[in-house]
């Protein structure tokens, strides 16, 4: 027994790896095993012999089961100092330098605009990119052979063979919103619409895809004056100076009276400063609403009427920030939108001026 003692703890001791310990464990203590055979012939002993043979053989087999898990813990911690000798890591060395994305210019002044017209206590309103030419032209005035249908470049959707109700349109402006808007909560109405709208038209100035921001204000004594004020703040806030305004008559079919209105500037090797200077820039249209637009939204033009006006996002954006190209908003060139997108904590605020 000493000698399969000696045996068994010195082949566990020198073992290199898990595999041999467990060969080593059935070579002694397994079924078959040259300690469990000596158990067995137990039977054939005296009872006196068994008497000191029995608790002698139990006592090899605890060891060598106790000599045996020692080896495995210690197998097991040598393995992990290897790990962590490869695995090291070194956690004072400084970060990797990674690259921040940018706010979009127009996601920018979108928010801008937002911010002022919230502090003139306009909600926002949005409706949907893809539209019933019910809502983008019948309901805003423009009927089906009204010249504003044509003059709007617009995309149609398909309809299958044989469906003959009117396609639907990729909306060619923000105005229907102001219709979803009346339907659904009725006078008085305060609100802004900002959103993409889409036009078959490309050039330095034109994208098929572009931006505005609808605006409505329906009550019951609510005048031009109400709009030029209204104006005036937002672009006094928005260039952050005072902005002179011009009111030009104009038409759209969806107000009566209608006015475009262009804001002061001055152009200087090619670019343009608002805010200073003779000139003037047309930014948006307006007007008071349509009575058959109000009545198109359940709205009695004999109790309420309004002012509605229709920015292009894109544009603002281009006069407050510089940017000469409209196309260039949408190539997604990343050294464009690193030179002219803002830092993600520059939120708007009008306490901050608004600007980036
Ligand atoms: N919907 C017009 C356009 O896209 C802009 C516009 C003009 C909107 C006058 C208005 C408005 O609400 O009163 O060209």
């Amino acid at each position: 027994m000493d000698d399969l003692k000696a045996k068994y703890l010195d082949l566990i001791n020198s073992a290199q790896d898990e595999a041999t310990l467990e060969e080593l464990r059935l070579q002694a203590v397994g079924k078959k095993g040259e300690v469990s055979l000596q158990m067995r012939s137990l039977g054939k002993m005296t009872a006196e012999e068994r008497q000191v043979a029995g608790p002698a053989l139990n006592a090899l087999k605890n060891d060598i089961n106790d000599a045996l898990a020692m080896k495995k813990a210690a197998l097991a911690d040598a393995a992990l100092n290897e790990r962590l000798k490869t695995e090291w890591l070194d956690v004072t060395l400084p970060a990797r330098d990674r690259r921040v994305g940018s706010i979009h210019p127009i996601s920018q002044v979108w928010e801008e605009v937002t911010a002022i017209f919230a502090d003139l206590g306009f909600a926002v309103s949005e409706g949907p990119q893809i539209e019933t030419d019910w809502y983008n032209f019948d309901a805003l005035n423009i009927p089906g052979h009204h010249p504003a249908r044509a003059e709007m470049d617009t995309f149609y959707t398909h309809r299958a063979e044989g469906d003959n109700r009117p396609p639907h349109v990729l909306r060619t402006h923000t105005s229907p919103v102001q219709i979803r808007s009346m339907e659904a909560n009725g006078a008085p109405i305060r609100i802004i619409c900002p959103g993409r709208v889409y036009r078959a038209d490309y050039d330095q100035t034109h994208t098929p895809m572009f931006h505005q921001v609808e605006g409505l204000c329906i009550d019951k004594d609510i005048s031009m004056a109400n709009l030029k004020w209204v104006l005036e703040q937002f672009f006094t806030a928005f260039f952050g100076t005072s902005v002179k305004t011009r009111f030009r008559a104009s038409h759209f079919p969806f107000t009566e009276p209608s006015a475009e209105v262009d804001i002061q500037c001055r152009w200087e090797d090619g670019s343009v400063k608002v805010g200073e200077g003779d000139d003037w820039l047309e930014v948006l249209g307006s007007g008071m609403v349509h009575p058959k637009v109000l009545q198109a939204g359940k709205i009695d033009p004999n109790e309420y009427q309004g002012f509605a006006f229709g920015i292009g996002i894109d544009r603002l954006a281009m006069l407050k920030y510089g940017i000469p190209d409209l196309r260039a908003f949408f190539d997604s060139d990343l050294r464009w939108l690193r030179h002219y997108g803002f830092a993600s904590l520059e939120v708007p605020t009008l306490h901050g001026g608004l600007s980036g």
